[in-house]
């Protein structure tokens, strides 16, 4: 026979743990309402996908969507400096309309996808909120700036929570191996 005081005990473990399951549920809700709401955010108010995903005959490749300017595609030609005096031409894009050429250099749209290696995989939360916040590459205040057309001085100020929210849609979709070339000075010579 069980003593009241084992019973009591019993009783209090049974209540710990549906308290337990009930905070892991609840947080499990939260992220999904979280990834929700950032991928809203991205996909409907903030169009990042517009030059994040790579086109096919103008079209959104949607098995590469958000994977940034495909490696292996070509970088478009600068516009020469006559185009742009006589002829109005200020930038050129590339056929996939991810990699952009203008008066700052060659900038290539980055892979989003949580990739380790390629894509926002190693990157913190907090990283990618100073990079949208502040415009310096990576988030690093000594950084360099992030070059035209990424739009971030329209991201800029986004409330706390709608970054998080982006982050986390973003952080949850399947990585995908991509590695950006990176962007280019005037001279052609790349950034870091
Ligand atoms: C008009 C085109 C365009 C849109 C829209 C756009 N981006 Fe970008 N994005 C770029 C380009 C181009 C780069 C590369 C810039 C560079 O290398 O300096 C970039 C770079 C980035 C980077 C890397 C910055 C760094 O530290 O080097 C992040 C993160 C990013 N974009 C997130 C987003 C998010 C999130 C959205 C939507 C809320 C978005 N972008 C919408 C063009 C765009």
């Amino acid at each position: 026979m069980l003593t009241s005081k084992r019973w009591r005990l019993l009783g209090a473990a049974a209540v710990a743990a549906a308290a337990l399951w009930g905070l892991a549920h609840l947080k499990a809700q939260d992220s999904s309402k979280q990834i929700a709401r950032g991928k809203y955010l991205a996909e409907s108010v903030a169009a990042c996908g517009h030059c994040h995903t790579p086109r096919e005959r103008a079209e959104p490749d949607m098995t590469r969507h958000l994977s940034g300017h495909p490696a292996s595609a070509p970088a478009p030609k600068s516009a020469a400096v006559d185009l742009i005096i006589n002829e109005g031409v200020f930038i050129s894009i590339s056929p996939t309309m991810t990699a952009f050429s203008g008066p700052w250099g060659v900038s290539f749209a980055t892979n989003l996808t949580p990739d380790k290696e390629t894509g926002l995989g190693a990157w913190t939360e907090e990283q990618f909120i100073r990079a949208m916040r502040s415009g310096k590459h990576k988030g690093d205040p000594e950084g360099r700036a992030i070059l035209p057309p990424m739009p971030w001085k329209h991201y800029q100020s986004m409330s706390q929570q709608d970054m998080k929210d982006m982050w986390a849609y973003f952080q949850s979709l399947k990585p995908i191996r991509n590695a950006v070339p990176k962007a280019r000075n005037q001279l052609g010579n790349p950034l870091d």
